[in-house]
């Protein structure tokens, strides 16, 4: 399918139209698999924190469409020893079609975007994990049907995959009550945009944001740039456990980025249990990313 958008940095860059294809796209590749649309194509990934799944994801995913992945960390490239990141994107754009970044800052990835010549992903930064929203909502629509008219309920840090989250389901049609302390909010503009097309709550209560809800979703207490014993002590009565669940809709989903640590943000029967997705919600990676690299990667050669 055709975006409008050569990056994709965060979901708002996608239209609801897009976003919902790109969904939908993604659906049928797992179906019916993708052939090899990106034979002779290459894409550059750049680490500066670790990954598993979107490491993986994104490099068996350039191989089941015919292509080739190139895995940096920052560490071992010049990056490490100063080499500016608008050098670093116009190298890459040399030997790429494409380039996924996760990075700390999001101001960094948007740098790299400007300099390159060719389409850029971000891979999670410090702001925002828009790969990781879609594979979510591909999962929502698969578990429940349909991803518009939903109550999502997310507990706990206010990071960046929540603001992505909130992102998508301002796209998808979907309210999102958010449980969360008063200093661990979502970011302020990411609210307000959304809350221009769906609900957008913010409680400190746990049991009343999942009251009801068709998704509760959750992230590390610990995240890659926030760590410290003083909010995991913040964040432990948002945990996810089965009294939350039963205030849930019957037939809720749990949702995970994962990494996972069972007994801080989830308890091990909700995230083990029947209605946790979070399997299908790490395979949906997979299947997200190849509709959008090759949606992006995909695109005939500028040069
Ligand atoms: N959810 C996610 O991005 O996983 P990784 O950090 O393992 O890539």
């Amino acid at each position: 399918m055709k975006l409008a958008t050569r990056d994709l940095l965060t979901v708002a860059d996608l239209t609801p139209r897009e976003f919902g294809g790109l969904v939908s796209r993604s659906i049928t590749m797992k179906k019916r698999g993708a052939g090899r649309p990106l034979a002779g194509r290459t894409l550059a990934m750049i680490f500066e924190k670790p990954s598993t799944r979107t490491r993986a994801s994104f490099e068996a995913g350039m191989h089941q469409l015919g292509g080739h992945a190139i895995s940096l960390s920052s560490q071992e490239t010049q990056l490490s020893r100063g080499e500016s990141i608008e050098d670093t994107a116009r190298t890459l754009s040399r030997y790429s079609d494409c380039i996924m970044a996760r990075l700390y800052k999001h101001e960094h990835v948007e740098r790299l975007a400007a300099a390159s010549s060719v389409p850029v992903i971000n891979g999670l930064t410090d702001s925002f994990h828009p790969c990781q929203t879609l594979a979510d909502f591909m999962t929502i629509r698969e578990r429940l049907g349909r991803m518009d008219g939903l109550k999502i309920a997310w507990l706990g840090d206010g990071n960046n995959v929540c603001s992505s989250l909130i992102q998508g389901a301002a796209l998808a049609g979907s309210d999102v009550h958010v449980a969360c302390p008063r200093s661990m909010r979502p970011d302020a503009g990411v609210v307000r945009e959304a809350s221009r097309s769906v609900r957008v709550r913010m409680t400190e209560d746990p049991a009343e944001a999942a009251r009801g809800a068709h998704v509760v979703a959750t992230d590390t207490h610990s995240s890659m740039h926030n760590k410290g014993v003083s909010r995991l002590s913040r964040l432990a009565r948002y945990r996810v456990d089965a009294r939350i669940m039963a205030g849930a809709d019957p037939g809720a989903i749990f949702l995970h980025c994962l990494p996972a640590t069972r007994g801080r943000e989830v308890s091990a029967d909700v995230i083990d249990g029947p209605q946790s997705a979070v399997w299908d919600e790490a395979e949906n990676r997979l299947h997200t990313q190849k509709a959008l690299l090759e949606a992006l990667a995909g695109r005939p050669r500028a040069r």
